[in-house]
């Protein structure tokens, strides 16, 4: 994934899981990217303890009260060696082991990102219960866990502050936020373009008006907020796509039609999603969380009863 987007629309804790485990090549290659992050003299004060999930179980609850981790793929538990850094350094190398393992995490939560999976930083767990379960020696502490796994719903990206609330600009520069422009939303009107692939974009607030899409890939795409109006999309595949607030139709809805048969969704969060008017025979749904679903005003799980 393009690193601008990694961090914009990539990256974010994750605490659902599908229970898909990793396959040691990942695991290897997020012990890699842990391992390449910098670090103080180059001492790689850090050490790692890869649990599978029959060993996350153990964690939970002594060492980490959340049950969500139990679906998570794999658990790194990130520990610090600081006896090298301290003699050299006192107390600051103490401080310096501990950002030894916080640039470790953040390199393999990024890469796991970077390949498809995704992960949270756990912090608030119990590190002595921890180094019981481990038997993790005197002189070696655990400072954080990373746990690793297939997002079964994705949670959206979190804001964050304004710059300017967290930054002191020092010097001769402008201060951040100042030169943003307002970007035109993108848009594509009237047009045949059956099979295109859109991948890792950010098509937030997008309008897609009178468009042939029948067979067209979404991957990995941020569609928030985005308006299609008189479409074809059937056939259409969807796989990580954030769709909150996505508007099939435009608010005169009676003018608009929408083609959608034989779209397929994976990995596709319609949270507060509105289905009014709709044909919806044949679909199948595997997998899914239909919390606080209502048809026709009564709850799914009632619905279905009947
Ligand atoms: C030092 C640290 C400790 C954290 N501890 C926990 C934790 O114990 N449990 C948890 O669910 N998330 C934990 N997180 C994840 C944060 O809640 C999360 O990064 C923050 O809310 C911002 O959300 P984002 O990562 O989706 O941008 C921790 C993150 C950091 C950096």
């Amino acid at each position: 994934m393009e690193f601008h987007r990694l961090y914009t629309d990539g990256r974010r804790s994750t605490r659902a899981f599908t229970g898909r485990t990793l396959c040691n090549e990942t695991i290897h290659s997020l012990l890699q990217a842990a391992t390449r992050a910098p670090n103080a003299c180059n001492l790689q004060s850090w050490h790692f303890y890869v649990l599978d999930q029959k060993n996350i179980a153990k964690l939970v609850p002594d060492v980490y009260r959340g049950e969500w981790i139990l679906k998570a793929g794999a658990a790194f538990v990130v520990c610090t060696e600081d006896s090298v850094l301290a003699e050299r350094f006192g107390e600051r190398g103490k401080m310096f082991a501990i950002q030894d393992t916080a640039a470790a995490m953040i390199m393999l939560l990024l890469e796991a990102a970077n390949i498809g999976w995704s992960g949270c930083w756990l912090g608030a767990f119990e590190p002595e219960a921890c180094r019981r379960l481990l038997s993790i020696p005197e002189g070696r502490v655990p400072v954080a866990i990373a746990v690793i796994g297939e997002a079964h719903t994705q949670p959206p990206m979190r804001d964050r502050k304004p710059l300017g609330e967290v930054c002191t600009m020092v010097g001769d520069f402008d201060a951040p936020g100042d030169k943003t422009e307002a970007t035109a939303p993108f848009t594509l009107r009237s047009g045949n373009y059956g099979g295109a692939l859109f991948q890792d974009l950010n098509l937030a607030e997008a309008r897609f008006d009178d468009i042939w899409l029948a067979d067209g890939k979404f991957n990995n795409i941020n569609m928030s907020g985005t308006v299609f109006t008189d479409i074809n999309l059937s056939g259409a595949s969807y796989a990580g796509v954030d769709m909150a607030g996505t508007r099939f139709g435009a608010v005169d809805a009676e003018s608009t039609c929408v083609e959608m048969n034989k779209a397929k969704f994976t990995q596709v969060d319609f949270t507060e999603a509105v289905l009014k008017n709709c044909r919806l025979c044949d679909i199948r749904l595997e997998n899914c969380d239909l919390t606080g679903m209502t048809i026709d005003g009564i709850p799914a799980e009632e619905y279905f009863k009947k």
